[in-house]
């Protein structure tokens, strides 16, 4: 598999990942093999680019990426988003982006009702077209009357498969399907994005599913959280759950993401949700967790549940104990402990 630690605590997590990969690898007979990239933005401000020009071929072979976190002060978001993270999804067809949230036993939410235990929830995030699109420009620079437009893309073949993949994903769960639209504002893609999850979700009699305003929507996830299944939408509207919803969760330091081509035609790739955290970069106290539970999800994306269950089960053994709970959520261990009191649970 390719890794790429990336910028400030990325590569810390990333390391952390990866003991705790080998160590379960080593259990279930598991062959992995690691190939290093230093694409980031230290690569950036030496050589004038995120990766090499042909960083994508390099990348193409690999079963899966595994990705810490890239940006750094002094490189503008911007191009370290569009010089890396986005090319790598959309040329591989990465259309899925996943992520699971859980309030563990021992994580206190900052919301009161959500209670550990209660809230296991997964938004699926369309992550190759919407909102997020090249198409659009500005009209007039510098004059009053300038204008911005930015159109959003949705396609009938785009929408059918995330739609799908939600669908497939609550069976194997809570069998419940909530979709963010917000057909009463924007009213030519979300009414379509609407009729095409209608299509879909009669195809899945045996799965509830409802509809819910983006904004009813956010509300409901901070008042309701163990409500929720499965959460689909768009590129923004799951971007925007996601991170509310993770942030319900505790810590952004324990949310994990796939980004999945569910076809297998391209590799998947797997990063924890935050960034690389100039504020605690280079102190050695940054939950690994994120990346962990990413790691585990590609194992499981790759052929083995027996194994990324492990990992998972030892993250939840982790977290009852204040010791081995990192600072992010009120513990007092640094990565190596939590990194330590994860080898010894597995
Ligand atoms: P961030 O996620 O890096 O940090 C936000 C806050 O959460 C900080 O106070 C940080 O210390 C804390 N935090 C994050 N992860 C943590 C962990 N594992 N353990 C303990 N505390 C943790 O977001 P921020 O500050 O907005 O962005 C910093 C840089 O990271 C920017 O350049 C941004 O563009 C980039 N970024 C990259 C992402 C990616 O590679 N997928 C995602 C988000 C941000
Ligand atoms: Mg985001």
């Amino acid at each position: 598999m390719a890794v790429i630690p990336g910028d400030g605590i990325g590569a810390e997590v990333v390391a952390a990942a990866r003991q705790v990969l080998d160590a379960v690898a080593d259990r279930h007979h598991i062959e992995l093999d690691y190939t290093g990239y230093d694409w980031s933005c230290q690569r950036y401000l030496s050589q004038g680019s995120m990766m090499p020009a042909d960083g994508l071929d390099r990348l193409r072979d690999a079963d899966a990426i595994l990705l810490g976190a890239v940006g750094w002060p002094g490189v503008p978001d911007h191009v370290s988003l569009w010089g890396l993270l986005i090319p790598i999804r959309r040329t591989f067809r990465q259309y899925v982006n996943l992520r699971p949230i859980r309030v563990f036993e021992g994580v206190t939410s900052p919301v009161r009702g959500a209670r550990p235990g209660e809230v296991d929830l997964v938004v699926v995030r369309e992550n190759v077209e919407g909102e997020y699109s090249e198409i659009g420009g500005r009209f007039g620079r510098g004059f009053p009357e300038e204008q911005a437009v930015q159109e959003a893309v949705f396609t009938r073949a785009g929408v059918t498969r995330i739609v799908d993949h939600a669908f497939a994903l609550a069976r194997t769960r809570r069998s419940y399907v909530t979709s963010a639209t917000k057909s009463n504002g924007i009213v030519h893609t979300m009414p379509f994005w609407d009729e095409i999850v209608a299509e879909r979700a009669a195809g899945h009699p045996d799965v509830r599913w409802d509809a819910e305003h983006i904004d009813a929507l956010a509300a409901k996830l901070v008042l309701q959280p163990e409500r929720f299944d499965v959460i689909v939408g768009s590129n923004l509207f799951g971007d925007i759950l996601s991170d509310l919803a993770a942030a319900v969760a505790g810590s952004i330091g324990i949310a994990p993401s796939a980004n999945l081509d569910p076809t297998g035609t391209f590799p998947s790739m797997f990063e924890p949700v935050h960034g690389s955290a100039p504020d605690i970069a280079g102190q050695g106290i940054a939950n690994p967790l994120g990346a962990v539970w990413s790691a585990a999800m590609m194992l499981d994306h790759l052929g083995h549940p027996g194994a990324a269950a492990q990992i998972v089960a030892a993250i939840e053994a982790s977290l009852l104990d204040p010791a081995t709970r990192s600072r992010d959520l009120g513990g007092t261990a640094d990565t190596r402990g939590v990194t330590e009191a994860l080898l010894s649970h597995l």
